[in-house]
């Protein structure tokens, strides 16, 4: 079908987090990050211009308007505005990741609607070109194009703030503890904004945070998660406590998060290489590798019984194809 296409993205955790825009309508993060594209949580999504009166979307089988609707069609009139398709279109898309239970599905979802939407329009874009779309939907999708450890430069201007997959010289698995499936209180896009504009800790964060990505990316390509892990756990809880220090308070969190933190130091004390980072949600991602993933995963279940746990190896970069398949 001329004018339709079909991308399957993954989800990714940031291991070095992307928290603060330095351009709100551009996407340009204060800081750059450091992420990994995880297998299994993926949202597959076709887009067919011509396919419907004005532009649609169906999610996870629910027709959506509103916001969601909205945020897809200014997504759309990029597009638009750079090819020769003005038709409007038919949005579907199906996720395999909790929506807005800080699993990143923004990611993923906004991944694939670069990918299938460009590609239903004609446009013929590169991979750093498409981060730089994608970024224009959710900040972090610019690196859920990438498959693997990505880096997203932070960049001055639209044309410098793109992701790409930078070197790992150890397998990465990442367990997601979810807690609750429960939309989150505050969108991630309104906590970063209140957290730049009011938290008196936020330039400390985004300062330390250069640093902590120079040392994470220089420790994973050697291999060494040991010295990896701990800045890893320190850049995302801090990044909570510039939250906590916004006005009004941001808190995550639930009694539930704090006892999957004591969990991973429990595990960290029992000998597995395991450190904690914790997205704008209440759940706990526990970053450990390859070789340990699935002891830590039965370690994890038994010691915390009533969360879901799952294993996630690393997963690869978004994959877009001709014509409708939803
Ligand atoms: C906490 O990419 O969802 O997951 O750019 O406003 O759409 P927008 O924000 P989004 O923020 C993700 C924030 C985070 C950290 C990260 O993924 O780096």
């Amino acid at each position: 079908m001329k004018g339709a296409a079909t991308a399957t993205a993954h989800a990714n955790i940031a291991l070095i987090k992307y928290w603060g825009k330095a351009d709100d309508r551009l996407h340009l993060p204060r800081t750059s990050s450091l992420s990994v594209t995880l297998d299994g949580l993926e949202t597959t999504t076709t887009v067919v211009f011509g396919g419907a009166p004005q532009d649609e979307l169906v999610l996870d089988g629910v027709p959506r308007s509103g916001e969601q609707l909205r945020r897809v069609s200014v997504f759309l009139d990029l597009i638009r505005s750079r090819s020769v398709e003005s038709r409007p279109a038919r949005v579907v898309s199906q996720n395999r990741v909790s929506t807005a239970a800080g699993l990143a599905s923004s990611a993923s979802g906004f991944a694939a609607l670069a990918a299938a939407g460009a590609r239903a329009a004609g446009l013929d874009l590169d991979d750093r070109a498409l981060s730089r779309l994608a970024r224009r939907g959710s900040g972090s999708a610019s690196r859920s194009v990438f498959g693997g450890l990505v880096v997203w430069h932070a960049g001055s201007d639209d044309a410098t703030s793109f992701a790409e997959p930078v070197p790992c010289g150890t397998d990465l698995s990442v367990l997601v503890i979810t807690l609750s499936g429960a939309p989150k209180a505050i969108s991630s896009r309104e906590a970063m904004r209140r957290t730049v504009r009011t938290s008196p800790l936020y330039e400390a964060w985004a300062t330390r945070s250069t640093e902590d990505l120079r040392e994470v990316s220089a420790a994973l390509e050697r291999g060494d998660l040991e010295s990896a892990g701990p800045v890893i756990e320190a850049n995302a809880l801090g990044m909570h406590a510039t939250m906590l220090a916004a006005r009004p308070a941001i808190l995550y969190w639930m009694p539930e998060t704090l006892g999957a933190l004591a969990a991973v130091r429990e595990a960290r004390a029992a000998g597995f290489p395991a450190w904690a980072t914790i997205d704008a949600g209440p759940n706990v991602k526990v970053v450990t590798d390859a070789a340990h993933s699935a002891d830590l995963l039965g370690w994890m279940r038994r010691r915390l019984p009533e969360a879901t746990v799952t294993a996630n190896g690393m997963g690869h970069g978004v994959r877009v194809r001709e014509g409708a398949e939803l």
